[in-house]
């Protein structure tokens, strides 16, 4: 069956789900090249978003591509002047909680952090979090797969995807969507830039997928422990040192 979306991300469909600062200006695109080019050395003022229904160039993380077909999913990015004594790799936790909450406020069901930056429901990668450092400016860029049907989704993900539709069954309004990730995002971060991970870190703990997994990264095994109050990930290697992981790629045992 085809999830056919005829919804739109344009400011027309999201403004009556905007509700705070986040969002002022709004630049959207029926189709671009990745959000992200359209804020990064913009110099517009933090809370700037820019959003779009496909992108010819999406950027993931680790220099890899985010492809969606057009109309699927939920592509933003969001202009940020973080506080200089903030960890800036924090930040995505920080959009990746965002996301979470957006993604349970929609399905009704629990979804975890995949440190550092994927929203996973029922094992599946629904969402993944890109943050780029221009100038001082953080541009952060968010991806949900919404309405893409299985065979919509890639075939060589590193982890396996899903979408708000494969694993409800049902379509999702995605102007609203982006609305309440906005909301929650903006209210996040605020919490962030005032206390940092700390006031965060048990919804974060709470939402670790990885905890007690078997897991290999930088070529060792092991198992991770947890998600620390600083946003690094404990782990134990096989050998039985705990080493903490600022940043990286961390493949799990499925
Ligand atoms: C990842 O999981 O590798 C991060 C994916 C981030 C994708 C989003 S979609 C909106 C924004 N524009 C991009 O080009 N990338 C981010």
């Amino acid at each position: 069956m085809n999830a056919v979306a005829t919804d739109s991300l344009s400011f027309e469909a999201v403004a009556p789900h905007l509700s705070g600062r986040f969002g002022k200006p709004y630049l959207y695109e029926p189709e671009c090249e990745s959000t992200q080019l359209l804020l990064l050395g913009s110099g517009l003022p933090e809370g700037a978003v820019a959003a779009t229904d496909h992108q010819t160039g999406g950027r993931g993380r680790l220099g890899r591509r985010w492809v969606e077909p057009a109309g699927t999913s939920v592509l933003v990015s969001v202009l940020l002047h973080p506080p200089r004594e903030r960890h800036l790799p924090e930040l995505s936790l920080v959009a990746a909680l965002a996301a979470a909450e957006a993604v349970e406020g929609a399905t009704g069901l629990s979804a975890q952090i995949k440190w550092p930056n994927d929203v996973m429901l029922n094992r599946r990668k629904v969402a993944g979090v890109l943050a780029e450092l221009s100038d001082g400016t953080v541009v952060v860029g968010i991806g949900i797969n919404v309405n893409q049907t299985r065979e919509q989704l890639p075939l060589d993900a590193p982890t396996p995807p899903g979408s708000l539709y494969t694993l409800t069954g049902r379509t999702h309004d995605r102007a609203a969507l982006l609305g309440s990730l906005l909301y929650r995002l903006e209210r996040i971060y605020d919490g962030w830039r005032h206390g940092g991970l700390a006031d965060l870190y048990g919804e974060i703990g709470a939402r670790d997928f990885l905890r007690g997994r078997r897991i290999w990264v930088d070529g060792q095994a092991g198992t991770a422990l947890q998600i620390l109050r600083d946003g690094r990930l404990e782990i134990e290697t096989d050998a039985g040192e705990v080493r903490t992981l600022e940043s990286g790629e961390v493949r799990y045992e499925r």
